[in-house]
């Protein structure tokens, strides 16, 4: 036997056992997002490297150290994508989107790429599921965002979750704010991470973001971000925060919140989970006025968010059976070779015109191996046949549940099922 071929560390094989929970969820998404008035959009995989250094910012972990980067042949640098935001926003500005329509209200599900150290709800290969609005500048947007992601949560009956909101502010607010903030860190300089240290000057708002716990101690009595907005951005961050408050959806403000993505501008949040261990992040987004144009479009305010779906599965594990249960309706079993062509067409035909789940057996069996496959499966029927049943043009059909068994001609199977046992 040859050496095993083993997957790449942080990727997961999605395995039957699991996959009717992911597409059932899948499922509830799409839904959910077409409700709201969103279109998937669908961007490729892999993206010029400038896309997302320009994007989400050099400084960045994502960028600095998190990339999947190659050298195409002809030397152009390439990324798998590490979000969708970024991708979103260059297609929305290739293809002339806002042209089409004041606002373009965009969804997606798809996987990104971030070599980060895989633990418990952080992979290196996950699947992002999120939207963008790209028009509107206004509070009301922001609301829409916001409570969309909350009632995604909501409605699979997941609890506990808090969600934290914050307002970085405009650029000018910014300005002010990373001056004092400079002032501040300068102090503690030889103390801070030699990441930290770079950042202070390159990046300052970066630090802020810091997982080393130097750093965190040292913030702990930082200027906050709330007491540098300006007029416009208090107003605006307040609207937001009465329109949700006005739906009950409930907020913690959280003045430190200023993610790990440098295109947002204003309004920040995240929904995090205290049941997945210690990526407690659900889902986060925010607004991102900027980007539209730093990627070579017209001026456009943006908001948005995405979410791990790993994470949001994680969590319906807990509440859920996501055993494959119920594989088939009906098993047939085939007692013979010549029955087999009968069985297909049986099978062909109650899928076809009554859409019931049907499985014929390929691997001939003995009918006692046949009809505990058919037990496995959780199939309500089985349908026998064998040649004498093709000779009668008749076959037998067994109720799984009771045992009972009755007889129906070949030809009728249909009508049979359709009607007898308004099979849905
Ligand atoms: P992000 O916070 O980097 O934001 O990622 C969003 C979500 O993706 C996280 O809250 C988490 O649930 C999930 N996630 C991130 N990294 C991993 C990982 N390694 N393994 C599993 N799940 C992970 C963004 O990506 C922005 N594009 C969000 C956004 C959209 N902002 C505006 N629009």
């Amino acid at each position: 036997m040859s050496d095993q071929i083993r997957n790449i560390k942080g990727t997961k094989d999605l395995l039957p056992s699991e996959s009717r929970l992911w597409l059932e969820t899948e499922s509830i998404i799409h839904n959910f997002m077409t409700l709201h008035g969103y279109s998937l959009i669908r961007t490729p995989i892999f993206e010029k490297t400038e896309l997302f250094s320009r994007s989400i910012g050099q400084e960045t972990d994502i960028v600095n150290k998190e990339m999947y980067t190659w050298d195409d042949i002809d030397g152009t640098s390439l990324t798998l994508r590490p979000e969708l935001t970024a991708s979103v926003v260059r297609s929305f500005v290739q293809n002339h989107l806002g042209n089409l329509s004041p606002l373009n209200r965009l969804y997606y599900i798809d996987s990104s790429f971030r070599r980060e150290r895989p633990q418990k709800g952080r992979q290196r290969q996950f699947t992002q599921f999120g939207i963008e609005a790209l028009g509107s500048p206004n509070p009301e947007q922001d609301v829409e965002i916001i409570l969309i992601a909350s009632r995604i949560y909501e409605m699979l009956g997941i609890e506990d979750l808090e969600i934290h909101i914050n307002s970085i502010g405009s650029t000018s607010s910014r300005t002010q704010y990373s001056k004092s903030l400079v002032e501040y860190l300068e102090r503690y300089e030889n103390e801070l991470s030699d990441i930290s240290k770079k950042r202070l000057r390159t990046n300052p708002l970066r630090i802020l973001d810091s997982k080393s716990d130097k750093d965190i101690k040292i913030l702990t009595e930082a200027p906050l971000i709330s007491n540098y907005l300006n007029k416009n951005d208090r107003k605006n961050f307040d609207d937001i925060l009465k329109l949700l408050d006005d739906l009950g959806i409930s907020t913690i403000k959280n003045p430190k919140l200023v993610r790990g993505l440098d295109y947002y501008n204003g309004m920040t949040f995240e929904i995090l989970s205290n049941n997945i261990g210690a990526q407690s992040a659900l889902c986060g987004g925010g607004r991102y006025d900027k980007l539209v144009e730093y990627l070579g479009g017209k001026s456009t305010p943006a908001v948005g968010f995405a979410a791990g779906l790993e994470r949001l599965i994680l969590l319906l594990k807990e509440n859920k059976d996501t055993n494959p249960l119920n594989q088939a309706d009906i098993y047939i079993i085939a007692l013979d070779e010549s029955a087999n062509a009968y069985s297909f067409s049986i099978a062909d035909k109650l899928r076809n015109k009554l859409g019931i789940k049907v499985i014929c057996e390929t691997l001939r069996r003995s009918m006692k191996a046949q009809l505990r496959e058919a037990n496995k499966n959780n199939a309500k029927f089985t349908i026998l046949i064998g040649d004498d049943e093709i000779k009668s043009n008749q076959v037998i059909i067994k109720n799984m549940e009771d045992g009972t068994q009755t007889n129906a001609l070949i030809d009728d199977i249909e009508n049979y099922f359709g009607v007898d046992y308004e099979y849905k």
